[in-house]
């Protein structure tokens, strides 16, 4: 089949971009108001963008009704920093709990029962239950146009300056222990998946990539 995104014309129940490009890490991001008010959103349009030195980014679409900017966009843009952390499997319930709609004023780290604690370069408190953190640092906003009436999907590009990686999901090899931690992703539609599953593979056109690694083992083995 084939289908003019502009025309939508698809002929499928529903709309199947979003299982186009699967699966989606979700960035669980921490931020904090210019008034102090802590904040704590998923976002699956999210990625790492570069390796040396490390960016992500995150996309805000403005909510639907209002066209209002989701408060992770603003608090980032105002304050100049946010936290990413890590989702999992074991969280999952509680990051859907921190993806409702609520006041500006609600911390949504209490409303899914979850604990902070402290960042060590930037304001944004950590997701305690999250394995892994990148505290960020604000790089800039880049601003797509939107079909609906005053909408608009603000990408949010973000330096990360610190990264916190529990000790227990580094194996014995020095690696992130990927099954143990089952990192989450979206598949599309209300469907999600976690990595149980890793197989290896020896990089044949990045050998850069391979001597970061072997450099690596070195430092590991001094
Ligand atoms: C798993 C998951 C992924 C989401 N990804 C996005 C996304 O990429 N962009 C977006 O605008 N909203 C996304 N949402 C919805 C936001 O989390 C939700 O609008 C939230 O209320 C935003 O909070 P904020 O206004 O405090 O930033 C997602 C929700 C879930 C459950």
């Amino acid at each position: 089949m084939f289908y003019e995104t502009a025309k939508n014309n698809h002929g499928l129940p529903f709309n199947p971009f979003k299982s186009c490009v699967v699966p989606r890490p979700i960035g669980w991001v921490s931020t904090v108001s210019h008034d102090g008010i802590i904040n704590l959103a998923p976002f699956s349009m999210f990625n790492q963008l570069n390796y040396d030195p490390p960016f992500v980014c995150f996309s805000g679409s403005n909510r639907t009704g209002t066209g209002q900017r989701k408060d992770s966009v603003t608090n980032a843009e105002e304050t100049g920093e946010f936290v990413v952390n890590m989702a999992t499997y074991e969280l999952r319930e509680q990051i859907n709990v921190t993806s409702q709609f609520v006041d500006p004023d609600v911390d949504e780290f209490e409303l899914a029962g979850l604990n902070k604690i402290p960042s060590k370069l930037v304001r944004p408190p950590r997701v305690a239950e999250s394995p892994i953190h990148l505290e960020c640092k604000y790089h800039g906003t880049w601003t797509l146009p939107a079909n609906r009436r005053h909408s608009a999907h603000h990408v949010v590009i973000g330096e990360v300056v610190g990264i916190h990686i529990r000790d227990d999901v580094i194996g014995a090899d020095g690696k992130i222990d990927i099954k143990k931690i089952r990192p989450l992703a979206r598949l599309g539609y209300m469907d999600y998946t976690s990595v149980t599953e890793v197989f290896t593979m020896q990089t044949q056109g990045n050998p850069a990539g391979q001597i970061g690694e072997a450099v690596a083992k070195v430092k590991l083995a001094v």
